[in-house]
Parts: structure tokens; sequence; C-alpha cells
């Protein structure tokens, strides 16, 4: 690895003082880390666990059920001492408690963040605005259960009075990979008589894909979406009401029983011509990627039924709890999350591989995607001030084993570093012969490989010719976490999302963002808006943006038939 790659040069505090922007760079925990990388950055692990040999028992913790080992990462006691201090000095406790509390922390959209009210118990007391929330919360949770009940045992039928087989949730964002990944995650507790499909892009294809097969007549449709605006699910809802109406011979009184709302917005429902009496709704205090247990999740209750819903919410609690009252030393999301800071800003570190080895997880990975790059993916403080530090990495990944002979060379071997968390359940939901041994095996020697290597010596000793020794040597001093769950239950899912929440929500606190805003997605939306009608217009239409978009633009006029390519404004912005 360079050393360029270890280290991106970081601005002086100078300069932050001289914008006014926040303290974060000029904390001491932040100037201590600092010099503190410049001593240990050249650490190996080798070193340190040959220096501690209870390392890898100490540097672990364990919740309900979830193990996490981070001792495989390049840090010292005093790493970890300062990561505290920096969490302690940049008032995580302090925000932690704000977003519990109700208070306003999103504050680009003036909205409390309380996603941690949907999985509280019964009795419990969440102030919004002066009210408690949770008995609402709990009144949506019961008609969601009824209405899964019905459809589940047969009561809820189709306008024909036929069983519902198939449901077809439409979202996107949120309102989708939440339920896709929940949906695949816990697929061994679903009721296998139904089909579930999951539509999101705007490409037809997609829709057209997920009906093919499938009879309107037993095919229920669950419109997801928390605005009731969003161009892609409002395309796909009307092109579903027009595929379900062709089946059921055009009876509009049909809609009742084959489409369902779930969405914050009971008006735009209404207009859509959805019954509000069969919308779920929620509030504008569950961000749409914070919003898997919510109303959003119907689909994943009538998959695995209310009480494993309600098992998850369970899960997700714990892990509430544990965030809340655990100190940061033995809390697995500030753990998480400041180590996660620690690669991103005194390694320069810019992604992190999420590796499970679970094949029921396969969706975890995009899923995570959009609850960490959505919401710490932020140039501007939570004050306004342009930040002149590195914010949220880039997560990706893909389930073990696949991705081993894939990608996994780049981990090994390439040039940069690449944090890891690896993912496995000591057992399968699935055994079969030796696989799940193989595939923990599979893990272990992952995790092994990446922090200690393969010396030069050690390449030799096995008779390796000379010439070869390079490409087969393995520097190391990757450094990975590894959480070991008992069984992927939907319990373990809860804390497992949870757990991952908290780490962003950390994250974001250390970097002054706000993790619940999602701004940048509104400039393409806008232009998507004007573009439409310049590709549908018949008439060629006058074009006014750069030469580049006007001239893609009028290509595709082109080869679609719809115009003379050289007719209309030649007026370009940029040239
Ligand atoms: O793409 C931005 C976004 O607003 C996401 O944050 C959200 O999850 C998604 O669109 C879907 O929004 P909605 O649920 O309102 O359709």
């Amino acid at each position: 690895m360079t050393k360029a790659s270890q280290r991106r040069p970081r601005a002086p505090a100078a300069r932050e003082r001289a914008t006014g922007v926040l303290g974060l760079t000029s904390l001491p925990a932040w100037n201590a880390l600092e010099k503190h990388h410049d001593r240990i950055k050249d650490l190996n692990l080798r070193q340190l666990f040959a220096e501690d040999p209870k390392r890898g028992e100490t540097l672990a913790v364990e919740m309900a059920g979830i193990y996490l080992d981070y001792s495989k990462n390049r840090i010292t006691p005093e790493t970890l001492q300062l990561l505290n201090q920096l969490a302690r000095e940049s008032g995580l406790k302090e925000r932690i408690e704000a977003m519990f509390r109700g208070d306003k922390i999103n504050v680009s959209e003036n909205r409390a963040v309380l996603h941690v009210a949907l999985r509280a118990p019964p009795g419990a007391s969440i102030m919004h605005d002066g009210h408690n929330v949770v008995p609402e919360v709990h009144a949506v949770l019961d008609r969601m259960a009824e209405f899964a009940d019905r459809v589940r045992g047969g009561a809820w039928k189709g306008h024909t009075g036929k069983r519902i087989r198939n449901v077809i949730n439409i979202g996107i964002g949120g309102s989708d990979l939440g339920p896709v990944m929940a949906y695949e995650a816990l697929k061994h507790y679903s009721d296998r008589r139904i089909r579930f499909r999951f539509v999101s892009n705007i490409d037809g294809t997609d829709f057209a894909e997920a009906v093919r097969d499938l009879d309107p007549e037993e095919t229920l449709i669950i419109v997801s979406s928390k605005t009731f605006t969003t161009l892609e699910t409002m395309t796909n809802a009307r092109t579903a009401r027009t595929w379900s109406l062709s089946g059921l011979k055009g009876d509009e009184s049909a809609i009742a029983r084959h489409f369902v709302a779930v969405s914050t917005n009971a008006q735009e429902v209404a207009e859509f011509g959805i019954d509000t009496a069969n919308m779920f709704g929620f509030w504008d205090w569950v961000g749409g990627r914070y919003s898997m247990d919510s109303a959003i999740g119907l689909s994943t209750m009538l998959a695995i039924g209310p009480d494993k819903f309600r098992a998850m919410l369970d899960g997700f609690r714990e892990m509430d709890e544990h965030f809340r009252s655990a100190p940061f030393e033995r809390n697995l999301p500030v753990l998480m999350g400041l180590l996660a800071v620690w690669y991103n800003n005194f390694f320069g570190a810019q992604t992190v591989a999420v590796l499970p080895y679970e094949q029921y997880l396969k969706r975890f990975p995009a899923y995570l995607q959009q609850l960490t790059m959505e919401s710490n993916g932020k140039h501007v403080a939570i004050n306004g001030a342009r930040l002149n530090y590195d914010t949220g990495p880039i997560y990706w990944g893909e389930p073990g084993t696949n991705g081993q002979h894939s990608f996994y060379q780049l981990i090994h071997q390439g040039t940069r570093l690449i944090p890891c968390d690896f993912i496995a359940f000591v057992r399968t939901l699935n055994p079969l012969a030796r696989h799940h041994d193989m595939l923990l095996a599979n893990v272990f020697a992952q995790t092994e490989a990446l922090a200690f290597g393969k010396t030069a010596a050690e390449v030799q000793a096995e008779g390796t010719p000379d010439w070869l020794v390079p490409h087969r040597v393995f520097e190391g001093n990757r450094p990975s976490n590894t959480l070991l769950v008992e069984t992927l239950t939907p319990a373990a899912l809860g804390k497992l999302v949870a757990l991952y929440e908290h780490s962003v929500f950390t994250q974001g606190a250390i970097w002054r963002v706000n993790s619940f805003d999602q701004w940048g997605v509104e400039l393409g939306k806008a232009l998507a808006q004007r573009i439409i009608p310049e590709l549908e217009s018949a008439k060629e239409p006058e074009l006014r943006h750069d030469s580049s978009t006007n001239a893609l633009i009028r290509r595709y006029r082109k080869l679609r038939g719809r115009s003379d390519a050289l007719a209309g404004s030649r007026t370009s912005r940029g040239g």
C-alpha cells in the first residue's frame, strides 16, 4: 500500500478558523489524533497482536447476541481513548439525547428524527410537538397486523373473489430498499404461498418483468411513498393501475381490493384514487432511509406475519437502548462509527466494504448504501459552512464468498486501504452438508489473511522462485471488523439495521453534518422534469442546456424519429 493512499493531506486548522467553520479540526482530541496517527500509522497488526496475546479477546464486545470483534483494526488503546474523547468533545452524548427527546435535529427540514419511536414499547412516551407519538405508532402497527392477518389468512380477497397470491411493493429509495432487503433477509420466515415482487425503477422493464407471470386478480399492490409525489413511484403506480384494471375488466371499484398505500400524504393518496381507509400512515419525523420498521414495512409484515415483525422491532429497540445507555467504550454503534471516522479522516480511506457471509443478506449492502451515503454524503456542516475535511465514505459490498472470487484481490493486494465489515452467523437457516463450516472458515480466513498477510520470507520458504515472490506477497495490515451473530432471526436483523443506523448517527455527529436531509437528490430530479417534455414534444423544443446536454437530447429525439436533428434552437448554456 502506498503511503500516499494511507494519508491524504488535510487543511490546517488555521484555514478552518479563517472560514469560521465549526471546530472539529481544532478540537484537542482531533489534534491529538493527528499526532497519534503520525506515530502509529506504520504499526503493523502482526506486531500489535504479538505484543498483546489477549488482544483478540479484549478488543471485542458483545451485545444481546451480536459479537463485535474489532481487534483487527489499526488501533491501540490510546487510539480508542482519543476517539472516545473526540466523541465527547463533539457532544455525541447530547446529540443522542436530542434525537431520543424529539428535538428537531434535522434543521434544514425543521423536523425531529424519531425512527426510534417506531420501535418503542406500547407504554413508552416519546414526545413530539407536545404529544406522545407512541400510541399512534402502535395504532398503525395494529392496523397493519389486522390487514396482514386477513391477507395471509385468505379473508382479504381480490375483487373477483380470488385469494391474494402476489404482493408487489412499488416504491423507491427508502420506500424500496428497506422492504426488499428485509424480505430477502427474512425470506426463510416468509409465507411461501405469497410471491413478493419489488418495483422501483422508472425503467418500464422493472414493472414489466415483475408482473409478466402474475394474475391481476390475485395481486395486491402496495404503493409505498412517504411523499406520494415521487416520479418513479407515481409513474409505476399509474402503470400498475392500468395493468390491474385491464385484468379486472376495467372495473374501477376493483381498485379498493387491489391497491393499498403507505404514505404520510393522505391528500395525494386520495387524489391518486386509493381510499384512505386502505392507507397506512407514518410521519414526517421518519426519514425515508430510516423507515423500514414503519408502515413502509407492510410488505415485510405480509411476508413474515405480525408476530415476527414485532420481534424485529424488539431487536431494533434493544440496539436503541444499548446505543443510548452503554458507555462509549462498549457501545457497538459508537465503536463502529468512530472506527469509520478514524479510517476516513486519518488514514484517508475512501470506502468501507460490507461483506455479509449470509446469502439472505444479499441486498444488505445496497440497503446500507442509501442509509450511509444519503445520510452522511454532505459537504456542508449543519450550520451551512463548507467543510474542509472528508465526510461519508463510500459503502459497498457483496455477499461472501462470491466477492472473494472478484474484488477481494484489490482489498488484499491493491494500493488502497479498504476497511471491511464482515458479517457472519453462527447457525445457518439451511444446514446442508458441510456448507456452513466452510462458509465460516472463509470469513475467519479472510480477516486473518487481510490482517496478517504473508511476508516475502514466508513466500520464499515455500520454494517460490525469486522473481515470483513480490507477486505472492500479502502485505497484510488491512483492517476489518467481524460481526458474529447467533442466527439470522427477525430480531437479529432489527439489531443489525439499528447498529448501522446509529453508527451513521455517530459519524454524522462527529462530522457536524445533518444526517437526515438529502438535498443532493433534488437538482437531478428538477432537471429531469424539465427534460421530459423536451424529449416528448412533437415539435422541436427550444433547448437551453449546455452543448453536451443539447446534443444528447437532439440525438435521442432524432433516433426516436421525433424531429430533424438540425431543427430547433442552437442556444446553449456554456457553449
Ligand atoms: O431520492 C430521495 C428520496 O427522497 C429518498 O430519501 C427517499 O427514500 C426516496 O426518495 C423515496 O421517497 P418517497 O418515499 O417520498 O417516494
